[in-house]
Parts: C-alpha cells; sequence; structure tokens
C-alpha cells in the first residue's frame, strides 16, 4: 500500500512501510532503571539493535544502579545516560521538556523482597510514587496525542500473589500481592491502566518470571550462591528451600521487551516465563555441580556448604507463568534452556570476577563519578 505525502506542495506516493521507517527515525526512548540487572540488557539491545533511535538511560543509581554494565554502549552516539530519581516529579517533568520522548520503557523500582520487608517505605515512593510521576509527566507532555507514543511498564509475577502445587498464573489471574515489594508493584500496574481508561494513553504491561543471567546483583539468589560457592561461603537457603520459582534468562527477557514495546497492543498486558520451575534447593544443588565442574573441585564439593536459615516472612510458596498470550499473538520464545543459560552465566561471573568484588567492595558506586566528572 502507498500513501500520498506532499513535499513543497509537489504530491509523491511512498510505501507505506517507508513511511513507517521516517516515523519510527529519530524516536527518542527512556528507559527507566537502565543501570540495573535487566534495564542494563534492554538497553544494550535497543542502542545495539535500533542505532536510529536516541536511547535515554535514566537512572538514580541506588546500590542497585551499576554503570559499569553498560561501559560497551556508553560512548554509542545514539546512547545519553541521566541521573534522576524518578520520585522527583519536577526532574521527570524536566527529562520530557529536554528529550521529547516518543516512549517510555520503565524498569526503575527498588526489586529486592527481603528490603522490601526492612524498608517498605522506599518501595512505595520509587515503585508507586515513581511511577505516577511518569505517568502523569507523559499525560501532560503528549498532550492527549498518544499516536506513535507508547508508555510500557515493566512488571512482575508476584503481583498474582502465591500459587499451591498446581496451576499457572495467566494475564486474567486477579491480584494478590503478598509482599511490600509485590504490593508496590500491582498499584503501580493498576495505575498504568487507570492512565489508559482515564485518558487514553497508549500503554503495555509485561509480568515477567525470576530473570536470571550477568549483571545480577548478589543479593538475589544466583549470584549471592555463586559468590558464596566461589568463596568457599555458607550458601543460605531459606525455610526448607522448597519454594519454588520459573527461571528466564535475562537477555530471553530482554528480547520480550523488545518484542512487546513494538508489537504489543494497546492497553494490553503480556505475562513473560521461562516454563522452567525449580525448587530452590534443586537450583542450588544443580547450581553447585555446574560450579564444581568449572572450578575443578571435585563432585558434590560446593554443596556441602548449603545451609538452611530462617524463612523468609510471608514467602511466596510458587510462581509459575503462563505465557501462551506472548508466544502465539507476538511470536516471542525463550531461547535457551535452563542447562545452558546457567551454565553461561556462570561462566560470564567467574570471567566477571573483577565486577562482583567491586560490587561487594562498594567500589562500583565510584565509577559514575570517574566517568561523568567532566560531562
Ligand atoms: P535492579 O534492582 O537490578 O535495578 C533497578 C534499577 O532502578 C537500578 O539501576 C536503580 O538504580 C534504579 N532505580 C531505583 N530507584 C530509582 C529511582 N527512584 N529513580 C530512578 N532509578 C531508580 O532491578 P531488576 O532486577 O533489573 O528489575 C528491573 C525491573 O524488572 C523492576 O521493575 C522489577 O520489578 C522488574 N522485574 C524483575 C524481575 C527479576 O527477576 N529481577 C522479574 C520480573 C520483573
Ligand atoms: P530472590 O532471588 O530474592 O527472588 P524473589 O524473592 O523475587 O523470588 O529469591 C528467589 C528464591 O530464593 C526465593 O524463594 C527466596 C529464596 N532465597 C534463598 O533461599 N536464599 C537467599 O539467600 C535468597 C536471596 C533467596
Amino acid at each position: 500500500m502507498r500513501i500520498t505525502i506532499f513535499l513543497f506542495s509537489i504530491p509523491i506516493k511512498i510505501p507505506i512501510f517507508v513511511l513507517k521507517f521516517l516515523i519510527e527515525m529519530n524516536k527518542t526512548i527512556l528507559i527507566t532503571g537502565g543501570a540495573g540487572f535487566i534495564g542494563s540488557h534492554v538497553v544494550r539491545l535497543f542502542v545495539n539493535k535500533y542505532p536510529e533511535y536516541q536511547i535515554v538511560n535514566v537512572d538514580k543509581l541506588t546500590y542497585a544502579g551499576n554503570l559499569e554494565n553498560l561501559k560497551d554502549v556508553e560512548n554509542a552516539p545514539n546512547y545519553k545516560f541521566e541521573k534522576v530519581d524518578i520520585v522527583d516529579f519536577e526532574a521527570v517533568k524536566s527529562l520530557f521538556a529536554k528529550y521529547s520522548p516518543d516512549g517510555v520503557i520503565h524498569l526503575a523500582a527498588e526489586s529486592h523482597v527481603d528490603r522490601s520487608i526492612t524498608n517498605p517505605l522506599e518501595f512505595i515512593y520509587t515503585n508507586f510514587v515513581g511511577t505516577a510521576n511518569l505517568l502523569t509527566a507523559a499525560r501532560d507532555f503528549w498532550k492527549g496525542d498518544y499516536e506513535n507514543k507508547r508508555f510500557y511498564h515493566i512488571s512482575t509475577d508476584e503481583v498474582y500473589g502465591s500459587l499451591g502445587n498446581e496451576g499457572f498464573f495467566q494475564e486474567t489471574t486477579p491480584y494478590s500481592p503478598r509482599s511490600p515489594y509485590s504490593a508496590s508493584k500491582a498499584s503501580s500496574d493498576h495505575l498504568v491502566r487507570a492512565y489508559h481508561h482515564t485518558f487514553g494513553m497508549n500503554v503495555v504491561l509485561s509480568n515477567c518470571s525470576n530473570n536470571y543471567g550477568p549483571n545480577q546483583f548478589p543479593e538475589k539468589l544466583i549470584p549471592l550462591s555463586i559468590n558464596n560457592i566461589r568463596n568457599n561461603k555458607p550458601i543460605p537457603i531459606y525455610g526448607k528451600g522448597l519454594n519454588v520459582r520459573d527461571w528466564l534468562f535475562v537477555i530471553d527477557h530482554a528480547r520480550a521487551i523488545d518484542c512487546i514495546f513494538h508489537n504489543g497492543k494497546n492497553g494490553e498486558t503480556y505475562n513473560i516465563g521461562g516454563n522452567n520451575e525449580w525448587t530452590n534447593i534443586s537450583l542450588i544443588k544443580k547450581l553447585c555441580e555446574v560450579m564444581d565442574k568449572k572450578l575443578g573441585r571435585e563432585k558434590g564439593t560446593s554443596e556441602k556448604s548449603i545451609t538452611y536459615v530462617t524463612d523468609r516472612a510471608g514467602h511466596d510458596l510458587r510462581y509459575a507463568i503462563d505465557s501462551t498470550k506472548l508466544q502465539t499473538e507476538l511470536g516471542w520464545k525463550p531461547s535457551l534452556q535452563f542447562e545452558e543459560g546457567i551454565e553461561k552465566t556462570v561462566d560470564w561471573y567467574l570471567a566477571n570476577q573483577e565486577w562482583l568484588d567491586r560490587i561487594v567492595s562498594g567500589d562500583y558506586a565510584k565509577y559514575y563519578e570517574q566517568m561523568y566528572k567532566n560531562r
């Protein structure tokens, strides 16, 4: 199909795909939380795959934000970093005024359940108020013209609550969050849908299962265990280790985000998952086996460091995602089997021990000062 445009009053017929390309060109996208674990993989994917886009990484650089994750793209011409706290509404409005973004991919969040138990308010501020600030700035800046604009909110399967031994979370599963983290994410999901229904904002949402892979902060189960195994420290398992999580390789999550941002239907939610359930104890035993092999240790050595510790308060028993909608409607599927993914992950952490050591020592936090002092 062709469409007629007028250039200096001269009618020119151009194919619709060319018009689409011209519109896509110069798109500016704000990616919040881009210095974190998943965000850094999304930023890298977009910077490399879409040289025609301007990618602006918006991050406060909390303890979980690490610009060293993005060393390989920090000098790319289509990449910019903005140190902004999304809880600061004036700063968020200034961002919109400065960049006139066409899209927002919103990942910034406080993300660790255990921290939400010790300090819930930080989660309410960032996850709820921060999301409200971004939505309101987008609404005010886009002024009702949502054509070719999109707000994409990244959420978690934890909003659905806890499953028994059977069943899966579907997009229609009623929300039943049970930790301050999941409650703060659930309330932000509701806000995004409210802005769609009330103001007509073009939004998409996705709820993903547990991610693993390179660059994850070593407070979460897999990187924490890798770090402890390599240092011959105890591997803490909460309760009896029988809680079940559905694990997805982080790059597959980033691919899903790319797919949903570009092809997801306005107002829709997509579940993302690996169809890869493990009890915590069997996962850690598998990890010990892989680490023993990689470290040249005798089989069974690392398992001896498994230590059962007091359970997490309100610990959800099981999460499992049904991602049929994303697979059938948008054609996404995971690219890796878990065995391959966990090997790749261990290889990455062993090849990047300095990255881990700099986190443990706190040195990574100085990177921003060094890198951006003259900018
Ligand atoms: P992360 O903790 O590794 O990174 C979060 C990033 O957000 C950090 O760079 C941090 O500096 C930034 N941030 C925090 N507060 C901010 C604020 N007030 N203003 C600006 N930036 C701020 O988290 P992650 O694991 O990469 O998760 C990213 C998103 O994906 C979150 O929204 C999370 O809820 C969601 N999610 C995570 C998982 C998972 O397994 N990790 C699974 C499903 C969904
Ligand atoms: P985590 O990586 O914190 O992710 P989430 O709580 O979002 O699922 O934890 C994954 C599972 O591992 C969860 O059931 C809690 C458990 N866990 C441990 O047993 N020991 C640990 O040291 C950690 C951090 C988690």
